[in-house]
């Protein structure tokens, strides 16, 4: 090779666009970027700042069977690097998700979304599941993920994600209503973490997603009473980024189907190192509500970092 012949070389690497396609369950995404469910809604109010198709995809708002209000207020406190948050599910239900959010979204949205679906039973879980894969919206789904991991509600919830073998029992009812991938998003608040997912794995479940966010709490120095009606909340952005990162590193280690890997993540090296810890997919939570428009300035980051560190592909 001559010296001319290196340099020609070095240039085409170097002016070659990086690849941020990924696949997920058997679906391709754009970007490996998903705002993460409860901080974008069901999405058309989002579309409503830019074009939600450079998204891979979003998680809609955790939908239970029935209509939720959610926590008393407040249900938001500031953290240094975080927030904590006990909103509590708030959503319509699954009927009005299915007869008024599902078709705004259809009109603002054409890629496969995913169906984030909370429950207080077994039995909720696999009912919401139904209407959805069963309703005429089911082909904007493209997979459902399945929260067992929310610490905002009572008798429910959490309850799940934190006992490998009821987390199985919930993969296995949500398996026998549709044949859609299903993701199984997982709680922090464990001790072993793995072996939930490992559960998941063996009942059926197609990926796992996580975490979701860790419970903590503060007090007001002036009513010397917890900040939050709840008592407690769930916390997350940057502060929670290097426990999730080492959540997915031992999650992605131990199963063979793909993870999706949130917690703290507000720019495209967050995205880079995630998926380096493990994560086919990333999703971006808190990040969306400081900032609106942070996925979108993600996605846009994304492929001239990659280049920066000679990522010239994220399947890599
Ligand atoms: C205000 C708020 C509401 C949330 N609601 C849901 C929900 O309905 N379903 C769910 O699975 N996760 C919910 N989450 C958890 C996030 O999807 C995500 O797992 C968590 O916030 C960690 O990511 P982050 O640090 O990027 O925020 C919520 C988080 C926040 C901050």
């Amino acid at each position: 090779m001559t010296d001319m012949d290196k340099d020609i070389r070095i240039i085409d690497i170097g002016t070659e666009i990086p690849d941020t396609k990924v696949e997920l369950c058997g679906i391709t995404l754009d970007n490996p970027v998903i705002p993460a469910s409860g901080t974008f809604g069901y999405g058309y109010e989002f579309a409503e700042l830019y074009d939600i198709n450079c998204l891979g995809t979003f998680s809609f708002k955790g939908t239970t069977l029935e209509p939720r209000f959610g926590n008393d207020t407040p249900r938001i406190a500031e953290c240094p690097s975080g927030m904590l948050n006990s909103v509590g599910l708030q959503n319509p239900g699954v009927d009005a998700v299915i007869t008024d959010e599902l078709p705004k979204l259809r009109k603002v949205f054409n890629k496969p979304v995913m169906a984030n679906v909370s429950g207080f039973s077994i039995e909720e879980y696999a009912e919401v599941t139904r209407r959805l894969s069963e309703s005429g919206s089911s082909d904007m789904i493209g997979w459902f993920e399945i929260n067992i991991s929310c610490p905002n509600v009572h008798g429910g919830g959490m309850s799940f994600g934190t006992d490998p073998a009821m987390a199985g029992e919930v993969v296995k009812a949500v398996r026998k209503v549709t044949d859609k991938p299903i993701i199984i998003k997982l709680s922090p608040n464990v001790t072993d973490i793995v072996s939930i997912a490992k559960s998941c794995e063996a009942e059926g479940a197609d990926g796992v997603s996580l975490i979701n966010t860790l419970m903590g709490m503060r007090f007001d120095l002036k009513t010397r009473k917890p900040i939050l009606a709840n008592v407690t909340g769930g916390l997350s952005g940057p502060a929670v980024l290097p426990v999730a990162l080492r959540m997915v590193y031992q999650v992605a280690n131990a199963v063979e189907i793909p993870v999706i890997g949130m917690g703290g993540i507000s720019s495209a090296e967050d995205v880079l190192e995630m998926m380096m810890a493990g994560a086919t997919a990333v999703e971006i939570g808190a990040a969306n509500l400081v900032n609106p428009y942070a996925s979108r300035d993600i996605i846009k980051a994304l492929p001239e970092v990659m280049a920066g560190y000679g990522i010239s592909t994220l399947r890599e």
